[in-house]
């Protein structure tokens, strides 16, 4: 086998309740890539087609973290990637966990596959570490595994993979506003009061027995952030006024996807789901601010093949 081509999904990380820890799977977007052995050693960026992004292997996230992964695993060849990019960076859903975990992906698939989904997100991770200064799994885990995943810890890594209920859809609001995650994060105080923790590792837990039991309003009560969105929310336009659109018209819960600017919901069932989204739509489309919206299935397959030769 020399070359692979790709479907590497968006994801909505943090979930309002785990900042850094809980993320899942999206379906409908998603970035295609070309994986291709070439003799050559190393890795290069041939084509990224959509957006503006380095072809600089070492700047890009996709070639950050296929060197990461060939200097533990080296090669008798190199890899060419092409990225056809999908997902807008700097939207909240995963744009370069989606290059970063796509490339680890294919690499160790053309590789004969000598390491399992679990143990690639820790090269995926040094993607995500260009992109917002910090490494974090959050994305990339789900977008490797599929599903609901927990990020217990990162050093080691310790990644939990979570069940699915069957009834829950998202739906996504992308306000074309670029927000940097690093900037995102530059904002959010360091320290944390006491209180806060309690109810926002309560909150956490309780999400992940609701997702055990399939108890939907569980989870629901769950996805509140006591932490990080108060300091998020000012940088959303409106995103007061969407959230509570979403809650209203029946969604389980309702955040900032990432860090942001997308809005995500989970609610109970695609009818919900589709009410949810022309609810949230109904206030967006008041903005002076382009937008996407769209549902997506909770993805539990996550990357995809969809061919290879
Ligand atoms: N957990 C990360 C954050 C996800 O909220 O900053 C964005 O990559």
């Amino acid at each position: 086998m020399n070359e692979i081509k790709i479907f590497a999904p968006a994801s909505v990380a943090n979930v309002s309740c785990g900042f850094d820890v809980l993320g899942f799977c999206l379906n409908p977007v998603g970035d295609e890539m070309v994986i291709r052995k070439v003799a050559q050693k190393g890795v290069r960026i041939t084509k990224i087609d959509g957006v503006t992004l380095p072809y600089e292997t070492e700047k890009n996230v996709a070639g950050v973290a296929a060197m990461a992964y060939l200097k533990d695993h080296p090669a008798a060849f190199g890899f060419e990637i092409e990225i056809y990019k999908k997902i807008k960076p700097g939207s909240g859903i995963g744009s370069s966990s989606a290059s970063a975990a796509g490339a680890v992906f294919g690499i160790n698939h053309l590789m004969d596959s000598p390491l399992p989904l679990k143990k690639l997100v820790h090269y995926a991770m040094a993607g995500e570490a260009l992109a917002s200064g910090v490494p974090h799994a959050d994305n990339v885990a789900p977008v490797l595994l599929g599903g609901f995943t927990l990020v217990r810890a990162i050093a080691p890594l310790d990644i939990v993979e979570l069940p699915t209920p069957n009834e829950l859809v998202a739906t996504v609001l992308h306000p074309q506003i670029e927000l940097k995650t690093a900037h995102a994060r530059a904002i959010i105080k360091k320290t944390v009061a006491l209180n806060k923790a309690i109810q926002q590792w309560g909150n956490l837990a309780a999400f992940v027995s609701g997702l055990h039991t399939d108890d939907y309003e569980l989870m629901g009560r769950s996805m509140v952030d006591e932490i990080i969105e108060p300091y998020r929310a000012s940088l959303i336009p409106e995103f007061e006024q969407i959230r509570f659109a979403a809650l209203k018209t029946g969604a389980l819960g309702s955040g900032i996807s990432g860090s942001g600017p997308s809005i995500f919901a989970l609610s109970r069932g695609k009818e919900t789901a589709r009410n949810v989204l022309d609810a949230m739509e109904n206030v967006v489309s008041k903005l002076p601010i382009a937008y996407d919206i769209f549902l997506s299935e909770i993805n539990t397959q996550g990357i995809k093949i969809l061919n290879q030769s």
